[in-house]
């Protein structure tokens, strides 16, 4: 067994920015099923979204988050967010991160600020276009140092343990070098997996991005709340080869401009901020294009900005697109939409608080009010150090009041089958193929319920693995995959309305009726 005071499972900007608060009160235990590096936040190009300008205000940031959730936001979160930002951002800076500074002077922020889609002002900080992998950078740093923080690589969290009384007393977790499953109690539990894009074919997101936090709460029993809203970001490189290859939002803010394959700018027709409205209008145009043309990919033209910029602001992007014989300054870029982020999540409060007793969940596998229907660009890495203080704030106050419960039961797997890893590729293609179909940018009934249909009954097969073969991480990941699947398709189903990122053909306006949808065990 091993103890600590609080368990984190996950290491991103959520999980890492609470670890290093949480040390200052107590031992923490930081799981991470790879290596620490292995986040969504690692892969984050645009920036943190941060009133820094005085030509700025926190009201107009609050507006455009409101205006992109589509009326589901949770209008209090959203004002802790904006207002708390610079601080959040100051902590950040203080631990070392450099975001891009001006070389010139056009108003008063010391900032460059990069502008994306939804929003009415420049209030992007970034680093290039490598802005997570700065921030992970710092943050792995500074948790490396720190004297509190146990780290544990390549460990999975297999499944929450919660007692009778509801509560969260730990984690079984498996470890991968030697093929065990641990038990690891803690007094507070705080996931921070990240999200769910692996769920679907083609995603922006990393491959450890198969909602096991969500996974793991639901099958504890706590609310999940609005999983029907997956964000698919618009421009993700069309290439056979490139695997979830995010060419930034940034890049429109900068002037790129989508076009279809006949070479015509179409945004226009679908909305007044053109290339720059909120993504799901984006998206949804794009995937409207396609069908209407048959085509497979639509272009985003960038190259009247010239290599010097281009080389400057995006170098990553250039080079990767170079690497794959695009030169942005003198080819456009074909590009898909792809899944993104979750906005929906395990229902918290303000203080990240699951309806699970002390076990508390923050960054994209949360769903605390603040990204709503559709999640406004950039407001996800704030939404991690903003909430991971807040989650902080609460839970160092419960730690006198809790006392580890080391009387659970033990964790039983007596399958010795080592399972056919194929079957297993098989089964997860399947999931992601279906979700892709099925469960993407436009939904409708009959479609939903095929795909609940045979979703059933890959989970059942899942089940039947999972009774037979040893515990794998390959396995825990289609399981979690099948369960957020699931989930998604429940949800989906609940919300007859469409809204932000859930459009359903068959009721294709918004209802008056505004609530979240709610699926639990
Ligand atoms: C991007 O750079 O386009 C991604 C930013 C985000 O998802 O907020």
């Amino acid at each position: 067994m091993i103890k600590s005071d609080y368990l984190v499972i996950g290491s991103g900007i959520a999980g890492l920015s609470f670890a290093l608060k949480a040390c200052r009160t107590g031992v923490v235990s930081l799981i991470t099923k790879r290596k620490l590096f292995d986040s969504s936040t690692g892969k984050a190009q645009g920036g943190i979204a941060c009133v820094t300008d005085k030509e700025d205000t926190f009201e107009s940031h609050i507006e455009d988050t409101l205006i992109a959730g589509a009326g589901l936001c949770n209008k209090e979160i959203v004002e802790i967010a904006v207002r708390t930002a610079p601080e959040r951002i100051k902590e950040l800076i203080d631990m070392g991160m450099n975001f891009a500074k001006k070389s010139y002077k056009d108003s008063d922020s010391e900032f460059e600020l990069g502008l994306e889609g939804g929003h009415s002002k420049r209030r992007v900080l970034h680093s290039g276009d490598i802005t997570g992998e700065e921030i992970e950078k710092v943050l792995i740093n500074n948790v490396k140092k720190a004297e509190n923080i146990n780290i544990f690589e390549e460990h999975m969290a297999v499944d929450l343990i919660v007692d009778k009384s509801n509560k969260c007393c730990g984690a079984y977790v498996y470890d991968e070098k030697n093929a065990t499953v641990e038990t690891f109690l803690a007094k507070i539990v705080v996931l921070a997996c990240g999200g769910t894009g692996k769920v679907y074919l083609y995603t922006s997101n990393p491959d450890v991005a198969t909602g096991d936090g969500i996974a793991m709460a639901y099958r504890a029993g706590a609310d999940i709340a609005n999983m029907e809203f997956i964000q698919f970001h618009p421009t993700c490189l069309y290439n056979p080869i490139a695997k979830s290859f995010l060419i930034s939002e940034a890049v429109r803010g900068e002037g790129g401009i989508l076009k279809n394959q006949k070479g015509e700018a179409f945004m226009e027709k679908y909305h007044p901020l053109k290339d720059l409205a909120p993504r799901d209008i984006v998206s949804r145009a794009i995937d409207t294009e396609l069908k209407k043309h048959g085509d497979k990919f639509v272009y985003l033209d960038i190259r009247h900005r010239g290599e010097d910029f281009l080389v400057k602001r995006f170098p990553n992007i250039y080079e990767k697109c170079l690497f794959y014989g695009i030169d942005m300054a003198r080819d456009m870029i074909p590009v898909v939409p792809a899944a993104h982020y979750c906005c929906g999540g395990v229902a918290v409060d303000k203080y990240a608080q699951t309806t699970i007793k002390n076990l508390f969940a923050i960054g994209e596998n949360a769903c605390n009010g603040l990204q709503g229907a559709n999640r406004l660009a950039s407001n996800s890495l704030l939404d991690g150090l903003v909430f991971s203080e807040y989650a902080y704030q609460k839970s160092k106050d419960m730690l006198k009041d809790i006392s580890i419960d080391e009387n659970v039961p033990e964790f039983v797997n007596e399958a010795t089958g080592n399972g056919d890893p194929t079957t297993m590729l098989h089964k997860w293609e399947e999931v992601r193929r279906l979700m892709s179909n099925y469960v993407a940018i436009v939904r409708n009934d009959e479609r939903l319920q095929m795909a609940l249909k045979r979703i059933e009954l890959i989970k059942d097969e899942v089940k039947n693995h999972f009774r037979d073969f040893k515990v794998s991480m390959e396995l825990l990941e289609v399981k979690n995959i099948v369960e957020v699947a699931e989930i998604i398709i429940k949800s989906a189903m609940k919300r007859k309305e469409s809204r932000g990122a859930h459009f359903n053909s068959d009721y294709p306006k918004k209802s008056s009726n505004i609530k979240d949808t709610i699926v639990a065990k």
